[in-house]
């Protein structure tokens, strides 16, 4: 049955009509590289950290709308391991994005029954990150709905080189023979272990790579580009990647 998606109606409600998305083949994990947010503010003249602000509002829309198609999982690109290169005063504010978000955003996440998780290398983050991250990821543990997946410091490389040694050092202890190392056991080892793997990957701004996200995890996801910038990304824009989706045939390497 298509499903007529009721838009919000707010300032920047998409003008066009729905296209009718098959309500039995939602991808049950969407990935999105948030990009393009300092090009939206330097288009405006505006600092960069002033569409990093914008960016956090379509967080807000795009988790209410993925909640209600029913996407299951949606991972979200806040900050990769390589962004603490960025000037100081970005990073900072990065950092307290995550505080702001969930400050104004926790109750209604709940009232939406989404379960708030993070994949990275978490323990080095501000001590501010991670309380505000731990809090909702407490308040929001027995939550059984839409679950809303933080990738904060995460790279892919540094989560399977993790990974290997993890694996090294329990064949090391005896507990694990060599020849019993298989995909399953490695994917056991990765932040993502207890989710399923992404159907679908987004990025805006139209850059077309993957900058170290999920690279193992991406392996069979439809990848879908649009050259508009995160902060100007709405409803339509996701519900158009969600529509091509259900257009693609995929095939898991079969025929
Ligand atoms: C990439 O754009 C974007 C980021 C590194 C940060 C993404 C973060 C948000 C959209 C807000 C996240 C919100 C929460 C709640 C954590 P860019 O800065 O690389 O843009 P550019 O390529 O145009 O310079």
């Amino acid at each position: 049955m298509p499903i007529k998606f009721p838009f919000k109606k707010d300032k920047k409600q998409p003008r066009t009509e729905p296209l009718g998305l098959e309500e039995n083949h939602i991808p049950k994990h969407v990935a999105i590289i948030m990009d393009g947010n300092g090009r939206w503010a330097k288009n405006r003249g505006m600092p960069r950290i002033a569409g990093h602000k914008e960016g956090m509002g379509v967080v807000k829309r795009i988790v209410r709308y993925a909640s209600d198609v029913g996407v299951k999982v949606l991972t979200l690109y806040a900050f990769s391991t390589e962004n603490w290169k960025r000037p100081k005063n970005e990073v900072d504010f990065l950092m307290k994005l995550p505080v702001d978000f969930l400050s104004t955003y926790l109750p209604e996440l709940i009232e939406r029954n989404v379960q708030v998780r993070t994949i990275g290398d978490f323990d080095v983050l501000p001590a501010h990150t991670q309380k505000a991250v731990k809090e909702a990821m407490e308040k929001t543990k027995d939550n059984d709905g839409l679950i809303l997946n933080f990738a904060l410091n995460y790279g892919s490389r540094f989560e399977m080189v993790h990974a290997v040694k993890q694996i090294a050092s329990r064949v090391q202890e005896g507990e694990v023979d060599i020849s019993d190392i298989d995909e399953s056991m490695f994917s056991q080892e990765l932040y993502t272990s207890e989710l399923i793997e992404p159907d679908l990957l987004i990025r805006t701004s139209g850059e077309q790579r993957l900058s170290n996200f999920l690279l193992w995890q991406l392996a069979y996801a439809e990848f879908w580009f649009t050259e508009v910038y995160w902060p100007d990304f709405d409803e339509s824009h996701f519900e158009k990647a969600l529509y091509d989706f259900q257009n693609r045939k995929r095939r898991f390497g079969g025929v």
